[in-house]
């Protein structure tokens, strides 16, 4: 179970080879990355996701991706899983069998290289989730240009929320840009990403997600918190039109102080910091906003 913790924590591969790392994975990280996918289709507007019908899960280890993808999705119909591990993927069919019940979706499963395809089945939401982070320096390139490719709608990366599966989920971002991919989340703009722009080189553009913990969790982890906090960087691209006036996003824990509230925002200009009074029509906003939420209101402007 440590090995694995630690590995992700690090920023290893997670080597998930044989059927206890297999049962570590699905007790110490399934629930995290589960909850981290789900956390970005939430992102991801309904008119999006609301015509999407077949999905394509890379590195889809136990199907974790695929799940939250079913969960968000009602009307997806059709799922390909794809992995270099035939086990891992055996134990994905179990759990699509025990999930799924009377839901009819098409299942296909194949054991492959990632990096080494390059033409998959197109698919109108394709989905790689802390698979870059696994795969050698040179080859990353490639699973992202495939999955391009393959995408009708929507591509969605979801990496550790860590320096290094931020600069993967960045690699990512810059060559999809090149490609004339539109960005829906995080980013609000296909611009150079103000991380890596100006004053703020050192930081990296991550989000968290709460998960509960149920008693077995907190005991295989050695954890007494009835909670754990999953950090995640991801994007998701799309070759569909970007909608005119994109939100900015709130980039860090908002930071309340007496009558104001202060809020990192990556907006379509770069970065910007911006003080909300509570005589600010956007005062209401500023309260309920959290990290890594949209962000539509000016300080004196009246909020949708
Ligand atoms: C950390 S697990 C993530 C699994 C799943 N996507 C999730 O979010 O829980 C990484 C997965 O990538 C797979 N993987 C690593 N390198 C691969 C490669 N070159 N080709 C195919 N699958 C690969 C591993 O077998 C493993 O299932």
């Amino acid at each position: 179970m440590s090995a694995l913790s630690e590995a992700y924590a690090h920023g290893r591969p997670s080597a998930i080879a044989d059927p206890t790392s297999h049962a570590a994975y699905l007790a110490v990280r399934m629930p995290a990355t589960y909850a981290a996918v789900l956390a970005v289709l939430a992102q991801v507007s309904a008119d999006v996701l609301d015509g999407v019908r077949s999905l394509l899960d890379l590195g889809a280890g136990p199907g974790t991706a695929t799940w939250a993808a079913l969960a968000a999705c009602p009307s997806l119909v059709a799922a390909a899983q794809v992995d270099r591990s035939r086990a891992l993927l055996d134990v994905g069919a179990r759990l699509g069998a025990a999930l799924l019940q009377d839901r009819r979706v098409d299942f296909t499963q194949r054991v492959a290289d990632v990096a080494s395809v390059r033409a998959w089945p197109a698919a109108d939401l394709v989905l790689s989730a802390y698979a870059l982070s696994e795969l050698p320096i040179g080859v990353r390139a490639s699973l992202v240009s495939a999955a391009w490719r393959a995408t009708s709608h929507a591509l969605v990366l979801v990496e550790p929320g860590t320096p290094a599966g931020f600069q993967h989920i960045l690699d990512a971002r810059t060559a999809l840009a090149a490609e004339g991919a539109r960005f829906i989340a995080p980013c609000p703009h296909e611009g150079p990403c103000p991380m890596r722009t100006g004053a703020r080189t050192d930081d990296w553009c991550h989000f968290s997600v709460r998960v509960p913990r149920t008693r077995r969790h907190r005991q295989l982890k050695g954890g007494s918190l009835g909670y754990e906090d999953e950090k995640f960087a991801y994007v998701v691209a799309t070759r569909l039109p970007a909608p005119g006036v994109r939100p900015a996003r709130v980039l860090r824990h908002p930071r309340v102080e007496k009558g104001r509230i202060q809020l990192v925002l990556c907006t379509p200009d770069g970065a910007e910091r911006i003080v909300v009074t509570r005589k600010d029509a956007a005062w209401p906003a500023a309260r309920k906003s959290s990290w890594g939420d949209t962000w539509r209101t000016a300080p004196g402007e009246d909020p949708p």
